[in-house]
């Protein structure tokens, strides 16, 4: 007798097909690193761009949200922030701004992530403007997905990228004032890495096998390698040591920053 499949054996049977298949065809994102906003394309997006700001933008940006954050609101532009806070009830807004590592006059925050502390932030929104990492998140605000990662958050970044596997994605370095940064770069290895291990990368560009060497060379000593980075050694000038050993820390924030509306980052 002639078996008639139902609608749901159809969907099993595809599932099944599925499983198998995934045994011998991984699914890969297409991976590209970007050390600064300047070098990263201006004429198309990928499906999902994160941005990466070590020292200090997003770790400010993931340490908010551990300790209760509402939101962080990001601007280049310092005017445009006074303007758009200013209609925030005062009692939820936070203005976090900083320029050249220092906080920024009649700001209540400048851009340390020790001061980010559950007292203060939580069920805050945060106004945030930095020199680069805010810059670099307007270079990919209309991108379909953008998050932020640092040092402190790559897990859930990772864990985000396996999990959804974004057909292309770019890993965008904030740098300083257009050039490279050593302790951005080495974040994007310490993303990309584990997605060469396990195959769930195609490479996209050259920069993201230079990033996964720079974060194998370094990954046991992040805190030497931020130390001789340039802007490690402003903002020791600046001494700022310890906002450096706390953003050379790996994996001990589990957030997920991701953009819900255009330029406004919540926490997944
Ligand atoms: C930036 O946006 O350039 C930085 O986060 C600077 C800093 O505050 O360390």
């Amino acid at each position: 007798m002639r078996r008639i499949f139902t609608a749901s054996d159809r969907v099993r049977e595809h599932a099944r097909l599925e499983s198998s298949l995934a045994i011998y065809l991984p699914l890969t994102v297409k991976l590209f690193v970007y050390h600064t906003p300047e070098a990263t394309p201006t004429e198309q997006l990928p499906d999902c761009a994160v941005v990466i700001d070590v020292l200090r933008a997003t770790t400010t940006i993931a340490t908010a949200f551990a300790e209760g954050a509402e939101a962080v609101q990001a601007f280049s532009d310092l005017d445009q922030l006074l303007a758009v806070s200013e209609q925030w009830p005062a009692t939820q807004r936070l203005r976090a701004g900083e320029r050249g590592g220092k906080q920024v006059e009649g700001f209540e925050l400048g851009n340390s992530p020790l001061a980010c502390t559950r007292d203060r932030v939580a069920g805050k929104r945060l106004f945030l403007s930095t020199t680069n990492g805010t810059r670099a998140l307007q270079r990919v605000i209309d991108a379909p997905v953008v998050l932020t990662a640092a040092q402190v958050n790559r897990q859930a970044v990772v864990d985000y990228l396996q999990a959804e596997q974004p057909e292309t994605v770019w890993l965008v370095g904030s740098g300083w004032q257009g050039t490279y940064s050593l302790e951005d770069t080495v974040c994007a290895g310490a993303i990309a890495s584990p997605l060469l291990e396990q195959q769930q990368l195609t490479l996209g560009n050259d920069e993201v096998l230079g990033a996964i060497a720079l974060y194998q060379q370094w990954q046991t000593d992040l805190f030497k390698l931020f130390c001789q980075a340039s802007h490690g050694e402003r903002l020791l000038r600046l001494n700022l040591k310890d906002d450096i050993d706390y953003c050379a820390q790996t994996d001990v924030l589990n957030v997920l920053p991701w953009q819900a509306e255009r330029g406004v980052l919540k926490a997944k």
